[in-house]
């Protein structure tokens, strides 16, 4: 099955930097919000950071004109019509799912390839609130999009292996390294780095010592890029919790469960770099 035209609903942070990607890869690229404002804003983010790659010395002019002349964006669905395959990343929520994707298979093709970008929801639950849970399957992308070189892919249990072997071979066209995970609460990524930054939290809770120093311990004793709460603002305060209640959920084991703090951050606001303060200011 060949993958010509790429869709993306949701332009978000997630939504924008795989629209980007795919269409830095060549295909001809369709991203659907909403809203015109929030289209403009996650088209606004695209045009940014491949302004500052230029600028860097990163991105070449005539990648970044490629990559813009083939991404176009809507509001409708009507123009995700010719899309091979479909890519969703919006908001959690399996309501707000179930009627983009019934709006989305009005009017696309028997054969179009339906992804998800969950991070949290069942990818067989999602599949079966389509018409097509065997062309159903899990494509997660890490923020941000453009730099992180990972992919999960993910098969339902109705995902049949010609839908699987063409999502994984797309992510790979990406210029991503792709991984198959599990249809369980975390895949593999997020199962072993949500209980890291939650122990993180509890451990800080309990004396360990400063955010900074936790920080820079992880950051320079272990070589991350980032040290935990630094992660923890990045990823968002609120996206966290959410997972980790999903997971404590599914598994029951202490290890998922969001500690206190966590819980009264959300519940201050205090939701990480996209409200302007987590466990730091920005
Ligand atoms: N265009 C092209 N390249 C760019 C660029 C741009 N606009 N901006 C930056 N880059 C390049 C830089 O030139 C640099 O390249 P180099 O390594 O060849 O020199 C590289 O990208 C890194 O950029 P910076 O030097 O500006 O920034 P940092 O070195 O601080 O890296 C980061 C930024 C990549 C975000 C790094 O801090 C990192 O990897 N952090 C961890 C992120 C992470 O863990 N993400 C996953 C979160 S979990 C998740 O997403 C799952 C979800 O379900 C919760």
């Amino acid at each position: 099955m060949e993958i010509k035209t790429v869709g993306v609903l949701g332009c978000g942070l997630m939504g924008a930097g795989i629209a980007q990607v795919a269409a830095s890869a060549g295909y001809t690229t369709v991203v659907r919000e909403v809203e015109q404002s929030l289209l403009d804003r996650g088209l606004g983010r695209i045009r940014k950071f491949l302004d500052d790659g230029v600028q860097k010395g990163k991105v070449a002019a005539e990648d970044r004109d490629r990559t813009l002349a083939n991404l176009s964006g809507t509001t409708g669905f009507d123009d995700l019509a010719d899309c091979d395959i479909v890519i969703e990343a919006i908001v959690e929520n399996l309501e707000t799912k179930r009627a983009a994707y019934a709006g989305l298979e009005a009017v696309v093709g028997h054969h179009t390839i339906l992804a998800s970008n969950t991070s949290s929801l069942c990818i067989t639950e999602l599949a079966a609130a389509t018409t097509r849970p065997d062309r159903f399957v899990g494509l997660h992308f890490f923020n941000p999009v453009p730099l992180m070189k990972l992919v999960e892919v993910i098969r339902g249990l109705t995902t049949t292996d010609e839908t699987y072997r063409a999502a994984f071979d797309f992510a790979k066209s990406l210029g991503k390294e792709a991984i198959t995970a599990p249809d369980r609460p975390g895949f593999i990524v997020n199962r072993l780095l949500v209980p890291y930054m939650l122990d993180a939290i509890r451990a800080y809770e309990n004396g360990l010592g400063t955010l900074e120093d936790i920080d820079l311990g992880m950051k320079l004793g272990c070589g991350h890029p980032m040290g935990p709460f630094t992660l923890l603002d990045f990823v968002g305060l609120d996206t966290t919790y959410y997972i980790a209640n999903i997971m404590f959920e599914e598994f029951r084991e202490p290890v998922y469960a969001p500690p206190p703090l966590l819980k009264r951050m959300v519940l201050a606001g205090r939701l990480g770099r996209k409200s302007g303060r987590g466990f730091y200011s920005y």
